[in-house]
């Protein structure tokens, strides 16, 4: 399967769309979110968003948001009040991958690729404790679980990263832009 990672355009949103939709909970998903279109692209446009594709199709997304867009959504609320991070920090998610491209490292590919934008700054994230891919995805990508909150009666785990500065890396395990996975 070739996958290339890169930065999500405008020609993703109907791909990232449909995704985010086949992973909500009342599907058996996991996303704890679901953000409308044009919530979407405003991310898009403010901050840096990360896609997977294969043949143009999206199999992967990773969005992230300014403390301040995250302002009305009550999950991340309770998120910020059990750990509020760095001034400057950032929220990492939600992310997915299509159910067939899972295990194939590109939750990580898309991380590296994150990072690259956004070097020496605090990332801040949840995942549901009953949700053990992601955790496990997660831990091995090195972020650190800094608090815990309840909500909605579910138990959720809140992690933390600084950005490694990536610049300049162009092979191994720092994959550059358009990275194949
Ligand atoms: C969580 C998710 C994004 C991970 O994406 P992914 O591309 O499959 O993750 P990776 O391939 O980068 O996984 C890296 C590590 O995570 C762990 N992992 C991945 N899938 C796992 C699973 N089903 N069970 C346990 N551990 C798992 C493994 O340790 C893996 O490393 P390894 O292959 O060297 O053992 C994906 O499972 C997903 O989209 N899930 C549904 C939506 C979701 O839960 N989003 C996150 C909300 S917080």
């Amino acid at each position: 399967m070739v996958i290339s990672v890169g930065t999500a355009t405008g020609s993703d949103l109907d791909g990232i769309m449909a995704l985010q939709e086949a992973n909500q909970p009342a599907r058996g998903g996991y996303l704890s979110v679901s953000l409308s279109r044009t919530c979407i692209a405003e991310r898009m446009a403010a901050m840096p968003m990360v896609v997977a594709r294969q043949d143009d199709a999206v199999c992967g997304f990773l969005m992230t948001s300014t403390l301040e867009m995250n302002r009305d959504v009550p999950v991340i609320r309770a998120m910020l009040e059990a750990y509020a991070g760095a001034a400057d920090a950032y929220v990492y998610g939600p992310v997915c991958v299509r159910e067939d491209a899972r295990g194939l490292g590109l939750a990580r590919t898309m991380f590296i690729e994150l990072q690259r934008h956004l070097p020496g700054r605090e990332g801040i994230l949840f995942i549901r404790r009953d949700n053990p891919a992601s955790l496990r995805a997660h831990e091995k990508m090195g972020m650190k679980e800094v608090a815990g909150f309840v909500f909605d009666g579910r138990e959720c785990a809140v992690f933390s990263y600084v950005a490694a500065d990536l610049q300049g890396c162009a092979d191994g395990e720092n994959a550059p832009l358009g990275t194949q996975v």
